[in-house]
């Protein structure tokens, strides 16, 4: 919540600041005195203001210690200036800002018209879906991909796999394309869109990986600014969070192969998850980096729904 009493400094008074370090330190401090959140990407104000200071400087954000010693040139004030403004007044996330989110170790670009990856299905593809997926995927799906991040995850770790990603919102999917294009993976990877398995005809899949929106109506309501600036359609899922994955639940099993597996993101509406399907055997796997609320199901028991 913003300290009513301090109230973000005016261009003219910030002319003390005279490195990259006097103005990460500058965004940091604001970025708690206005109330900013850290949900997308960053875990404290002094990583995120590093990395929006020095990438809005066109550097990496893992220059030595040294380079914040560098001196801030009169011409790049004003940049630094509207970037950690528009952080810490209007709340927007450093990554919509930046037009960059990173995400297993590579860069995607994002706009408002994606969610900023950050799902922890991404320690799960790290391990390769081990000890559930036995065997190397022929094909995988990525159901409700956003910016692309999931299918590209997941192509670096099965090379060999063909995976296809797919959104509802032709916006995310022309982020997708964009990422998967500069990648180099569009071999590899099939974009379709479509309202879930819609356009995914006769397909079957190894493995479905999805993240799709599932913010109940008491979570919205009370989300901070920072999720604002998100799609709604990548977050708002009705009263329990769970109008698309129960959709989804009922038509999984249709497209995938008798071992394979749904491993789906579904957050703080693990409970009503859980409420809804007690008949179903599923796995809810920790997570050593944080994140909660993934459930993973398999075809078998997924059948269980279409008796
Ligand atoms: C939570 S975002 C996830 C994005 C991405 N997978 C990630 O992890 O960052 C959910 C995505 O679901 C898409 N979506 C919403 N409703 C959909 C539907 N009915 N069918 C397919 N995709 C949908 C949204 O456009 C959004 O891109």
């Amino acid at each position: 919540m913003q300290n009513p009493s301090i109230s973000f400094p005016h261009i003219d008074q910030t002319g003390a600041l005279k490195t990259l370090g006097d103005w990460v330190r500058f965004c940091a401090s604001q970025m708690e005195h206005q109330g900013c959140f850290y949900g997308h990407g960053f875990l404290t104000p002094w990583d995120e203001a590093r990395f929006l200071v020095l990438r809005t400087m066109k550097l990496d954000w893992d220059v030595p210690e040294a380079a914040l010693a560098a001196t801030v040139l009169s011409v790049e004030v004003d940049a630094l200036y509207q970037a950690v403004q528009s952080r810490c007044v209007s709340k927007i996330p450093t990554a919509y800002l930046l037009e960059e989110a990173w995400f297993m170790g590579e860069p995607f670009k994002v706009t408002p018209q994606v969610l900023i990856p950050r799902s922890p299905i991404a320690e799960l593809v790290a391990a390769r879906f081990a000890p559930w997926l036995m065997h190397e995927p022929a094909n995988i799906l990525d159901l409700c991909t956003g910016s692309g991040c999931l299918g590209v995850a997941m192509a670096r770790v099965f090379p060999t796999t063909a995976i296809d990603v797919s959104d509802l919102s032709h916006e995310a999917l022309s982020i997708a394309t964009e990422n998967i294009s500069d990648k180099e993976l569009g071999m590899q990877i099939q974009v379709y869109q479509g309202d879930l398995f819609a356009g995914l005809d006769e397909k079957k899949y190894d493995l479905i990986v999805s993240n799709p929106p599932y913010v109940d109506q008491d979570d919205i309501d009370d989300m901070p600014e920072e999720f604002h600036h998100e799609p709604r359609m990548g977050l708002a899922a009705g009263k329990d969070g769970l109008d698309l994955v129960h959709k989804m639940m009922a038509q999984a099993a249709s497209f995938l192969t008798d071992g394979g597996w749904l491993v789906c993101e579904v957050g703080n509406s693990a409970v009503a998850m859980m409420d809804a399907y007690p008949q179903l055997e599923m796995i809810w796997p920790e997570f050593e980096h944080g994140g909660h609320g993934v459930f993973i199901v398999s075809a078998v028991e997924l059948q269980k729904l279409q008796n």
